[in-house]
């Protein structure tokens, strides 16, 4: 190290200044579109009736988008609330001056915590009576009355109250003078399957089971208490689903949960690119990348992409992905590395060293969604959108 460079006043100005200086895209990055989160949270409200609000779930960074730019986004586009599983979510988005009500949907149990979600006008989600009465505590302290959402398990069998509890302790929760409900909520399990919209399939069963407990907490005598049930699966199947608020994160992301609500279009608000880093011809019966996972069967053009599973791209997909240059597709071929991957281009005479190439996205009639990586991964587009890492610069378009 320069003798400069040892001292701590002056290294993170160097530091900063040469990521500055850097061009986001010369490796491997992710492009996000503002105007797509908008167009979404659009199209999802033209499902709703007048009156029933928008919640953004932008946890996990915004499903991997970045949760500030997301958040910004999904507001202009008419989002009411925004939805995050952590009180670090919540207090990073407030620091960034994100206004909008946020709840936080994980669970908040320590006292200390519930104090820091009270002073950054965040809303708990409350599954205990315990809970009520310490956020009743720091409300009465405070004279301010503290925002609260309380849950009910109706069959995810996660968080919230057991509905026999719930019923019995309503009338004592409502008593508390320092809180105030400002919604009760549950979460369905099963929203995405195939027969979610049957009368005896699952998510009903788990949406009767919530009109039941409303019904037995005389719910109508509290009009201003937001109920909600519906992620984006259980927003599609339809609108006995939706009550005073939905809680929308994959599809505002630009992906349908399941095959239902089939007009329904939405824009993908991810592009997922790289960059050819070298090009090279190997012989017939050459192995490619750890383990020899493939074999040439011709001699053949490799491209080396500087992407890998240190950028989230899972190893499982290895030799089960195409990419896609000039809107054409291109195999992965050999185990995806650390930090590359390659792909056959033997048949192509329009790839250099410099190029662009997409893992995720659009070009020209040519498309890869996370859900075609999830069905090859044996996993859910969820999972896939959550894994990508910060090494990954998101360039905001
Ligand atoms: C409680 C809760 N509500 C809503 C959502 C949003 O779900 P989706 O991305 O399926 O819309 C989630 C996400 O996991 C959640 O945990």
């Amino acid at each position: 190290m320069q003798s400069g460079l040892k001292n701590s006043k002056y290294v993170p100005q160097i530091v900063s200044r040469q990521l500055f200086a850097l061009d986001p895209t010369q490796r491997a990055w992710i492009e996000v579109s503002g105007k797509s989160i908008e167009y979404n949270v659009r199209a999802i409200k033209s499902l709703l009736t007048n009156g029933c609000q928008f919640m953004a779930v932008v946890k996990a960074d915004g499903y991997g988008h970045e949760a500030k730019f997301v958040s910004q986004h999904a507001i202009k586009g008419g989002a009411d609330k925004l939805g995050v599983a952590t009180l670090q979510e919540g207090l990073y988005l407030r620091s960034e001056g994100i206004k909008e009500p946020i709840l936080v949907l994980g669970n908040i149990y320590r006292r200390e915590d519930l104090l820091i979600c009270f002073q950054n006008n965040l809303m708990p989600t409350i599954s205990d009576i315990k809970q009520c009465i310490v956020c009743n505590e720091i409300g009465e302290k405070y004279k301010q009355l503290f925002y609260i959402h309380l849950k009910i398990d109706t069959g995810m069998s996660r968080l919230g109250f057991e509905v026999k509890n719930f019923v019995q302790y309503f009338e004592n929760i409502i008593a508390l003078e320092n809180i105030k409900i400002d919604g009760i909520y549950s979460h369905l399990s099963t929203a995405d399957a195939l027969d979610a919209s049957h009368e005896n399939s699952y998510a009903n069963i788990q949406r009767r089971t919530f009109l039941e407990v409303l019904a037995n907490i005389s719910i109508k005598k509290y009009p201003d208490i937001k109920i909600h049930l519906a992620n984006s699966a259980g927003t599609l199947i339809g609108k006995e689903f939706h009550f005073d608020m939905v809680r929308i994160g994959l599809c505002m992301y630009g992906y349908k949960p399941s095959q239902s609500q089939k007009k329904l279009k939405l824009k993908p608000a991810l592009t997922l690119k790289s960059k050819v880093s070298f090009i090279r011809i190997v012989d017939n019966k050459v192995g490619i990348s750890y383990g020899k996972k493939f074999i040439t069967n011709k001699k053949t053009k490799l491209a080396v992409i500087s992407i890998g599973y240190a950028d989230g791209i899972y190893r499982t997909l290895s030799n089960k992905i195409s990419l896609i240059h000039n809107s054409k597709m291109y195999p992965q071929i050999g185990a995806i590395t650390m930090d590359q991957l390659m792909i056959d281009i033997t048949d192509a005479n329009d790839i250099n060293v410099g190029d662009t190439v997409i893992l995720l996205g659009f070009d020209k009639g040519k498309c890869i969604s996370p859900i075609d990586w999830a069905d090859a991964a044996s996993t859910i587009p969820w999972e896939i959108l959550c894994a990508f890492k910060n090494r990954l610069p998101r360039v905001q378009i």
